[in-house]
């Protein structure tokens, strides 16, 4: 085992380890507490909408009007994709998981892009603004294409959430899912250096392009111990089928040390800031719906996990039934994360850039040494 000579700490996972400077958002794990540029998520929950906290991310301050109609007229503007990359992800083999085929999509999008590799800060806020526009674009077409459906164009007088929702159904959503999305893209805009952001960081610190950053965040968020997990949380409550089933299911995963989706947190140790948000919200619709099996079953793995493991539910865990309940197909929650995460991820490259320097960990070497090449034939 060799230890490089100037490395100080050793922490698996990067446990505890910081990694930079932010002004973007803080995740206060002992108190459950998550601030976007000095505002408690509970403060702007409810009160802002999503174009406002993508101002906030980007000028670190929230628009007045005027501001905020600029910031929209921009990202309605910014919403047509290059033909060759409609073309490419309306022809994936209709079986692709929607977050491949983003991360196809958005990676494309950089080689049609002559900017990409511009390295001036003003061409560097245009793209990044651009892809907050075009993310929802790429999955709306896609998802529209596997079913054989018209795409159907973005509508510039649509704010991001309810435009989004337009091109996936192909019919104005209601006001009330609108403010639904929009209040779950808030919540989901940033989260401190979580892996995707991280990963977007390293990215974009080796001074490759924020296409590449993006894609590499996509690739990251996908994965079921980050932003898939919300997939995972429908998948187990249809697996388990009904409330009866709740406690069986959830000591047969213990007893065999599985992990339930949607609970537990690197960071939080208490309560996610987030989660009473789509808890709520999640309440409210299915009792709309008059479906109350999904948030009753949720509820009792969140009770019987607080009790048995002294673990919470997280952002996944109740953001699973609000888009449930607002009939969005499953594979496409990771992707909603995703179109709301890339503000954040969008932000921290711009952040990253601005004071930049290569992330570059080490790692201690576990394999032996000195050993001899033995000539092939004799192997
Ligand atoms: C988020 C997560 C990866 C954090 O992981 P972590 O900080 O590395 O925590 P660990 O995986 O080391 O778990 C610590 C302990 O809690 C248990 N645990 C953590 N999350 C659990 C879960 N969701 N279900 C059951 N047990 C869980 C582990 O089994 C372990 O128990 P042990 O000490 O008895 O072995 C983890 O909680 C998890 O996998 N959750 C499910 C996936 C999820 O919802 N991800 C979205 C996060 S926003």
């Amino acid at each position: 085992m060799s230890t490089p000579d100037n490395a100080t700490v050793f922490a698996k996972g990067l446990d505890g380890i910081i990694a930079a400077h932010t002004r973007l958002s803080d995740v206060r794990g002992d108190i459950g507490q998550l601030i976007y540029c000095g505002y408690d998520i509970n403060e702007l929950a409810g009160k802002v909408s999503y174009e406002e906290v993508v101002y906030l991310l980007y000028h670190n301050a929230l628009p007045n009007a005027e501001e905020l109609a600029e910031l929209k007229t921009t990202l309605a503007g910014f919403r047509e994709i290059p033909q060759g990359v409609v073309d490419l992800v309306t022809r994936l083999p209709r079986d692709t998981p929607p977050m491949h085929a983003l991360r196809t999509g958005v990676s494309a999008l950089g080689c049609y892009d002559t900017t990409a590799d511009a390295d001036a800060m003003d061409a560097q806020r245009r793209k990044a603004l651009r892809l907050v526009a075009q993310i929802p674009v790429i999955t709306a077409y896609f998802h529209r294409a596997r079913q054989g459906l018209p795409l159907v164009t973005p509508d510039p007088t649509l704010g991001e959430a309810a435009n989004f929702l337009y091109m996936i159904d192909g019919v104005k959503p209601s006001q009330e899912k609108v403010n639904t999305m929009d209040m779950c893209y808030v919540l989901h805009a940033d989260h401190g250096m979580n892996a995707s952001t991280f990963s977007a960081r390293v990215t974009i610190a080796t001074l490759s392009d924020v296409y590449s950053a993006v894609t590499t965040a996509i690739g990251t968020l996908k994965g079921p111990l980050h932003g898939g997990a919300n997939e995972g949380v429908i998948k187990m409550l249809q697996q388990i089928g009904s409330l009866e089933a709740v406690d069986a299911y959830v000591a047969e995963c213990l007893r065999q040390k599985q992990k339930i989706m949607g609970i537990g947190h690197r960071v939080y140790k208490v309560l996610d800031p987030r989660a009473p948000h789509l808890k709520r919200m999640a309440q409210l619709l299915s009792a709309k719906l008059g479906e109350p099996k999904w948030i009753q079953m949720s509820e009792r793995i969140a009770e019987l996990m607080l009790q048995e493991k002294n673990l919470h539910a997280n952002v996944d865990f109740y953001s699973a039934t609000v888009y449930y309940s607002l009939g969005i197909p499953t594979d496409l929650f990771t992707p909603i994360f995703a179109i709301a995460r890339t503000s954040g991820w969008t932000a921290h490259v711009l952040e990253q850039l601005a004071d930049n320097r290569l992330i570059r960990p080490q790692s201690i070497y576990t394999g032996t040494t000195g050993l001899k090449v033995v000539p092939l034939a004799e192997r």
